[in-house]
Parts: structure tokens; sequence; C-alpha cells
């Protein structure tokens, strides 16, 4: 450990100027540090424990599996070992992918997307290790909860949020549906995943391609009651990790419709990431990280939020390959974009030094602003999709 602590904060030492750098170099310190970050925070946790983020006195906020975010935790150590190639981290993202055992057999939520396809979907992708029925088990799950009246899945338990709460997050659970249904020859879990994006994408957007959070239908006529927000700025703002979400949702569900034939789902759905896109791109500060709301009047005295920034950064990477045959000039630009904001994430402020920030690579992100929940601090989600984004540059 400390030999490995005194190697990252060499290659830390060793960066040059934030322009110069290559991004070769830039992810071979990234996930350096990541290993030495995630061993330190791995030794903190129990049996049943995930880490979530750190409590305003710096002291590691964890999690039970039943958190939404729980998937992360593995699928970070997944990443870490696709990129150092570490044995030693397959070990711990193994380890720690058990701990969501028995995770379908509680009550779930929507998330379960999250939390299997980041950590048992990883291992498959990753390390080869079949997933055993946990995937279809889970997939199944989700799907129980649509319903063909409203045509989308429920997101929320019926309350103070709405009978039958929507929220554009739920894009991204989808992936897990998609990949059921080529796995174990699911169709059904495929129409369910278009269907819900579909619904998504006449209800929840904007003509401008901005997405609200959350929209409330009635469960028996489908007919749409409320459009609000949650955890945005305001009822008509736009939430950055929603938006991010959204590019990334819209992106996943063009790859995913692409890799079984649906090319005309497939374009819909590529022309609506492209949309979203190209409103980002126009819509981002400089170095790339988003304020947490694109519409918070107080910028630029408002938190950025550097999970969004690493969410649209990943989407935007796969965004920019799946329109290289198609639009070369705008892919360049996407990914010239993604770019930007993995070297501003990769350095100071945005990026901690070994031994500090509780174990987490990136500081900076906004949970729930609107509760006084997780403002200003790691998140998982961030570094989860930081690392993603690296990984997809090598491979571009
Ligand atoms: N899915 C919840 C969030 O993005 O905070």
């Amino acid at each position: 450990m400390k030999a490995r602590l005194v190697a990252a904060v060499l290659l830390v030492l060793a960066v040059p100027t934030a322009s110069a750098e290559s991004m070769k170099h830039l992810s071979k310190r990234v996930f350096e540090l990541a290993r030495v970050q995630y061993t330190h925070l791995d030794d903190q946790l129990g049996p049943a424990e995930f880490p979530r983020s750190l409590h305003p006195d710096g002291s590691l906020w964890k999690s039970k599996q039943n958190w939404w975010c729980s998937g992360f935790w593995p699928g970070m150590l997944w990443y870490t070992f696709a990129g150092t190639n570490d044995p030693d981290m397959a070990a711990r993202a193994d380890r720690n992918t058990h701990k969501l055992d028995g995770l379908i057999e509680t009550p779930t939520h929507h998330d379960i997307g999250f939390q299997l396809n980041s950590s048992f979907g990883n291992a498959g992708m990753i390390a080869g290790i079949a997933p055993g029925p946990v995937l279809r088990d889970g997939a199944l799950k989700l799907a129980g909860r649509f319903n063909p009246r409203v045509g989308a899945i429920k997101s929320w338990e019926s309350g103070k949020r709405g009978q039958y709460p929507v929220i554009i997050d739920n894009m991204m659970n989808l992936e897990l549906l998609m990949r059921a249904a080529r796995y174990f020859q699911l169709d059904t879990l495929r129409s369910i995943a278009i269907t819900h994006a579909r619904t998504t994408l006449r209800t929840h957007f904007r003509d401008d391609f901005t997405t609200c959070h959350l929209v409330d239908f009635d469960p028996q006529t489908g007919a749409v009651v409320t459009k609000k927000t949650v955890q945005g700025y305001s009822d008509t703002s736009v939430w950055a990790r929603g938006e991010a979400w959204a590019l990334y949702g819209y992106t996943m569900m063009a790859r995913e419709c692409a890799k079984c034939g649906l090319t005309a789902e497939s374009r819909e759905f590529l022309a609506q990431a492209t949309g979203i896109g190209k409103w980002v791109a126009a819509h981002l500060p400089a170095d790339g990280i988003p304020y947490w709301d694109f519409s918070d009047p107080a910028r630029p005295n408002t938190w950025r939020d550097a999970s969004a920034a690493a969410i649209l950064a990943s989407g935007f990477l796969d965004l920019a390959r799946q329109l290289d045959s198609q639009d070369a000039t705008l892919a360049k630009r996407f990914r010239k974009l993604a770019r930007r904001q993995l070297k501003t994430l990769a350095s100071a402020p945005y990026l901690a030094k070994a031994g500090q920030n509780g174990g987490f690579l990136l500081r900076h992100c906004v949970g729930n602003l609107p509760a006084g929940s997780e403002i200003d601090v790691p998140l998982t989600y961030a570094d989860y999709y930081f690392l993603e984004a690296l990984l997809r540059w090598q491979e571009k």
C-alpha cells in the first residue's frame, strides 16, 4: 500500500501541464490513483457496506445494499481492474459485487438497473464472469413495474411525488432490459424498454431538447398529470444530471437497438441524443463542467456538478462513435468536448490527491441540492462514469 501510494504521488508530481498531457498519460495517472484510493476505501468497508459519499465532517458516508447507488462501487472496482489489470482489483470487485447477492429478493425500485448492470453486468463484460440468473431476474423485476396504459416503468411508489412518477433518470435503467433481452432472448423486455423511451421522449422533453425531471401520469388513462422537478432548481429549469442521464440514456438506446438490427428505432433515439448533445454543448461553461442546474440564476456563483460532467463525457464518447459514419464533424465536436471535460476532471480542483477525499477520485458533485443533501461532495457515480469515459476514450 505504502509503495503504491508513493508511486501514485510520483505519477501525480510527474503531471505535465493540463493542456500538454496526453490522454494516455492522463488515463494511466487516474487509474493508478484509483487503485490507491479504492484500496483505502475498500479496507474501510464491512461485509455488507458500500461507500456513498463523505459526511460534512469528512468521515465516510456508507450505504447498504438497497441504496440506489450500491452497484457503482463494484463497478468502480471493475473499471479500475480494466484500466490497470491488477488482479487485486478484480478480487475486490468480485467480492463487492457479491455484496449485492439477494438484492432481487428484497423490495426494489427502478434503480435495480443501475445496481445490477454496474456490478454483475460489468463482471460479465470485463472479467467474463457469467452473471447467472441475476440479470434476467432483475430485468424481469424491473419490467414488472411497467404499466402498458402509461407506456412507462414506474420510478417511485405513489405518494407525495405523484400517482405514477416517472423520472428522466429511469432511461438509464433500460440498459438492463436491453442486455437481458439479448442474453436471454426475452423480446418483451426490449419492447418495454423501447416503449418507455418513446413515452419519455414524448412527455418529458421541451422543444429545445431539455428535459424536466419528473412526469406524473394517471395510471388508469396514461394521461400526463403534472411535470415537475425534484432535484433541480425549478419545474422549468434544466437540472444538469437529468440532462446528462437523458444524453447517455438515448445514446445507449440507439446503440442497443442498432445491435439487434432495429435501425429505425436506433435512428430515432440517436436523433434525440444528438439534439440533447447540441443543446448541452451550447450551454456548458468553457471547462466543460456544468453548474448543478443549467438554469440556476445564481450562476456563476453556484455549485458545479462533476457527476453530471462525468456522465456527459461518457455519453458524448458513445454518441461520437455512433455519429462517426454519419456526421464526422459533429462526432469530432462531441469527442473534443468529452476530452475537455476529462481533462478538467483529471485536474485540480476536481481530482483528489492520493490519500485525500476519503478514497474517492472526484470532488465537487451535487446529489440533491433542494433537499440539502450531498452538496459539493464526492459521489460514487461521478467516479464510475469518469472511469468509464476514460476506458471509452482508450477504445475509440
Ligand atoms: N437518480 C438520482 C440522481 O441522479 O440523483
